[in-house]
């Protein structure tokens, strides 16, 4: 066992409150794309290469670019809309995601996520804060509940989607095929409850996020660039609280100590070395 891990499972074995911040990162082993890799982080293979390289964040990342690009590249939206549902359908939770559900049944624990996979859910976790909303839940424009779907339904629209791409008016179909997840009803327009750049983040999610870290003292933060406010001010509310900051990440990340790896194969470690000696 390296000095680190040591050190940081001691950390978390004698913390009273702990949060677990995660993004992308723990959900790549799962299969679904992180944001920001390069593609050379993954052989090359633009397939699974960071998402804003592939959809650039100004045409698909915010209402307004989303709705240019589908005036202007009709085609290149429904692919957009076909890469966040189908990775994300066919998902199962990672070892890094069971290992999180077993701390949070040992330990006060808040999960504070910004993926929208639901996949900490699907591991058992229930103190969970989506910063970033859930593409499971449908809402109206002020996030209003509307339905809930599940992951077979969500595959359904996605198989759907995976044929309209390349077929004949892709817009109308692909309305026709999200219509349960995006589109009109009874009660006006519903969307997917899901933050866009400049939206404002999911409440309460966000103001328990922010008590928690503030009054936690030990945040582990797993697969997050840290590039995107507010939630990249997490690890700074806690560390300003006098919380010690453990970091799991492949790429070298700010914290008070950095476990270089991959979320699956560190975090089960962690917390085995945590719990393992309850005393
Ligand atoms: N295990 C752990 N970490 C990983 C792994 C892995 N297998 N693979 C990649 N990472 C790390 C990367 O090194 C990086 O630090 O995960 C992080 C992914 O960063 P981003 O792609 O920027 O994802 P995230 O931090 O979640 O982005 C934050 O930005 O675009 C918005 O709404 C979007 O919620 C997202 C937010």
């Amino acid at each position: 066992m390296s000095n680190e891990l040591r050190e940081a499972a001691a950390i978390v074995r004698n913390a009273a409150k702990i949060v677990v911040f995660t993004g992308a990162g723990i959900s790549a082993e799962s299969g679904i794309p992180t944001f920001r890799d390069e593609p050379e982080a993954h052989s090359g293979n633009d397939d699974t290469a960071g998402f804003w390289h592939r959809f650039p964040v100004e045409e698909f990342a915010t209402w307004p670019g989303l709705i240019r690009s589908a005036r202007q590249q009709p085609r290149r939206v429904v692919e957009f809309v076909h890469h966040v549902l189908a990775p994300i359908a066919d998902a199962r939770p990672n070892p890094a995601h069971h290992a999180i559900s077993y701390l949070e049944q040992e330990r006060s624990t808040t999960i504070v996520t910004q993926n929208i996979d639901g996949l900490h859910q699907a591991a058992g976790s229930v103190n969970v804060q989506e910063l970033h909303g859930s593409i499971f839940e449908v809402v109206t424009r002020d996030r209003r509940p509307v339905r809930e779907l599940d992951r077979a339904q969500l595959s359904r629209i996605a198989k759907r989607l995976e044929r309209i791409r390349r077929g004949w008016l892709p817009i109308p179909r692909m309305l026709w095929a999200v219509r349960r997840w995006l589109g009109l009803g009874w009660r006006g327009l519903h969307l997917p409850n899901l933050v866009l750049f400049g939206d404002a983040l999911c409440e309460p999610d966000w103001t328990r996020g922010l008590a928690a870290a503030e009054a936690c003292d030990c945040l582990i933060q797993i697969g997050c660039s840290g590039v995107v406010l507010p939630a990249a001010m997490l690890p700074l509310a806690a560390k300003s609280n006098g919380a010690r900051v453990i970091a799991i990440d492949p790429q070298p990340t700010e914290a008070d100590i950095w476990l270089s790896g991959s979320a699956a194969q560190v975090t089960p470690q962690l917390v085995a070395a945590a719990l393992s000696r309850q005393s």
